[in-house]
């Protein structure tokens, strides 16, 4: 466990990504736990780059997020689909950039030092969505295609069909994989 808290603030954006997904790696291991994952990502993006709101909303029922892990000030704690930024990314199931928030209609305020976001939407191995994962920013124009690329690369650990998922055992996988019951 690394003892030191990662800061890439000073690295080009795609370097910084690959740190925090190396550092994701080491920090996870073979733990497959998607609310462990949740809240490890959202610890080394939030620090590591130093965000005003970095977390995860889940998709509770058909139409309706609930707030995960998360780091920050206090979330809202339930967004329908399509409401704000957050809903908007669920219902379209694919990323959002808003530069200033202040131009975006319907935008949900839970701190108001925000000013720009990034939400990216989150798919099981199924292809299911299994939330979004919100980051925001005190300052305008914070995101761009590169943050989208590192962002939607990380979240990409929760479809990998990898070891076991939804409490099936790795065995189980392996077994069904050969055809044994
Ligand atoms: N900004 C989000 C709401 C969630 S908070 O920022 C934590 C939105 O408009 O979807």
């Amino acid at each position: 466990m690394a003892e030191t808290l990662l800061d890439v603030r000073q690295e080009p954006k795609a370097r910084a990504y690959e740190l925090v997904h190396a550092a994701f790696d080491q920090v996870m291991g073979d733990t497959d736990d998607p609310v462990t994952a949740m809240a490890t990502v959202s610890a080394l993006l939030h620090h590591g780059f130093g965000f005003l709101w970095t977390g995860f909303y889940r998709v509770v029922s058909p139409e309706l997020l609930r707030v995960g892990p998360y780091q920050g000030t206090l979330g809202c704690l339930e967004i329908p689909f399509g409401k704000g930024v957050c809903g908007a990314a669920a219902t379209e199931r694919r990323t959002v950039i808003v530069p200033d928030v202040h131009q975006f209609p319907g935008h949900i305020t839970c701190d108001a030092r925000s000013r720009s976001e990034i939400v990216v939407p989150v798919f099981d191995a199924a292809g299911e969505l299994l939330g979004v994962l919100d980051i925001d920013s005190d300052r305008a124009n914070t995101f761009d295609a590169d943050d989208q690329a590192g962002l939607e690369r990380l979240v990409g650990w929760f479809a990998d069909a990898r070891g076991m998922r939804n409490g099936r055992a790795p065995e189980v996988v392996a077994d069904r994989s050969l055809g044994v019951s």
